[in-house]
């Protein structure tokens, strides 16, 4: 065992994971298509303030989980913990809000939160996300959260529950928060020591505590949704009628208040019992100040993100496999060391007419080289020796049946036209 091992909370994909996770990021990138959006890539990492401003200086990522350091330059820098800050950025930087409205984009990315690892949290970890930048129309709402949805539709996941909720504005925001934080301040004593100082700093961050002691308290405490103003419910109201006529089913959760300070109206989750404690599949909301917050200009916005191995988990759950180790079509062998490079330049010529080949490396006689092409799971095998390089006939084997029969090149190419 080597004394190198990858970092706790980091994962290597083996190929059949690598393929899974790269058939996902592309399903999504040509589903989202048909709804408009189109893939923005963005650097792994920016300015710390950046996420420090946007999704909040007393949150649970920027207090215990972003991945901060100093490059040699001194700058504070930190690897993104999500995407949408990095996304309104863009936005702003590149003027993309000269585009016809709303703009959509997607990202596929890896995000990292120092969290504490377990089945379906990591420290890296890879988002699906989509961004639609630019309307306040609950019609938009309702599409991104359908979007949201009928993508794990399309990859057959089964058992998902829509959560929705409204968060309010910034105008029935603060008449919430304030008896929030009355109901807190009474029940301090009760609460951890991470709660009781967000009770002062950020009440609406004391949701996001985990602990079980805490929960049961904010069970009892006061909704944001009998706060919101007549704006925001009448939103609301709109958004639930839209999911309704897209067919939508939804719970909705007076309590969901989600990890950001930026989110504001609508906000979301899908979760997957089956998951276990992470059962969050993707979540997202409204966030309609964080663009002019940038100093970008007044545009409200709406997105999510799933976490791309909680579909694969889901994937694992319900025994569905997408990949199995690809055969080769062909097996080239060599007889002498002397035909190697004919078989070389034989693999590389049927590689040309897209054959999936594969030929023997190293000292080894010719039995040991088809017992190699068994292990491949070959097809076939195609033995290249003195003779048939004179002939410029090959001995074509299938393997299956034993059968061999002497062929050119292009009558092995043409055996398999009809397949491919
Ligand atoms: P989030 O809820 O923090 O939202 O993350 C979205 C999804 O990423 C979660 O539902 C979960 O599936 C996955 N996820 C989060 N943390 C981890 C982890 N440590 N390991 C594995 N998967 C994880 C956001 O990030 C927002 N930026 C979404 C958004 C976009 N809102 C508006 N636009």
């Amino acid at each position: 065992m080597s004394k190198y091992t990858r970092v706790r909370g980091t994962q290597d994909f083996l190929p059949e994971r690598a393929e899974l996770l790269h058939f996902i990021n592309e399903s999504a990138v040509s589903f989202f298509e048909n709804y408009g959006y189109r893939l923005i890539i963005t650097p792994t990492f920016e300015n710390s303030e950046l996420f420090k401003r946007s999704v909040g200086e007393s949150t649970d990522i920027i207090q215990k989980e972003m991945y901060e350091f100093k490059d040699k330059g001194g700058r504070d820098l930190a690897l993104r913990p999500e995407g949408t800050a990095s996304v309104v950025r863009a936005y702003i930087e590149n003027n993309l809000g000269e585009l016809p409205k709303p703009v959509k984009l997607i990202y596929v990315s890896q995000m990292f939160r120092y969290e504490r690892p377990q089945a379906g949290r990591y420290r890296e970890f890879w988002q699906i996300g989509a961004e639609a930048i630019g309307s306040p129309d609950p019609a938009l709402d309702a599409e991104v959260i359908e979007l949201c949805l009928n993508f794990l539709n399309s990859l057959a996941v089964k058992d998902l529950k829509l959560i929705i909720n409204s968060m309010g504005c910034r105008n029935c925001r603060p008449g919430y928060i304030k008896v929030l934080k009355k109901f807190l301040s009474e029940k301090e004593a009760l609460f951890c020591k991470t709660c009781s100082q967000r009770i002062e700093q950020n009440p609406l961050r004391v949701f996001d505590c985990k602990q079980k002691e805490c929960q049961k308290v904010l069970s009892e405490a006061p909704k944001i949704s009998d706060y919101i103003c007549e704006e925001d419910k009448e939103h609301f109201e709109k958004v639930k009628i839209y999911l309704k006529t897209l067919n939508v089913e939804f719970v909705i959760d007076p309590h969901l208040v989600r990890g950001f300070d930026y989110y504001t109206r609508t906000a979301f989750e899908i979760t997957l019992s089956s998951l276990g404690s992470q059962d969050a599949i993707a979540g997202g909301g409204r966030y309609d100040y964080l663009i002019k917050d940038y100093g970008g200009p007044d545009e409200p916005a709406i997105g999510f993100a799933f976490g791309t191995e909680r579909i694969m988990l889901a994937f694992e759950n319900q025994n569905i496999t997408v990949f199995t180790e690809p055969e080769p079509d062909v097996f080239v062998a060599w007889v002498e060391e002397a035909q190697k490079s004919d078989a070389l330049r034989i693999s590389a010529m049927l590689r040309e007419k897209h054959l999936r080949v594969s030929m023997a490396f190293d000292s080894r006689k010719l039995k040991s080289q088809l017992k190699l092409a068994d292990k491949l799971n070959a097809n076939t095998a195609l033995i290249v020796g003195e003779e048939e390089i004179k002939s410029g006939k090959y001995t074509f084997k299938d393997l299956e049946s034993a059968k061999q029969e002497k062929l050119t090149i292009e009558e092995v190419v043409n055996k398999f036209k009809d397949n491919k």
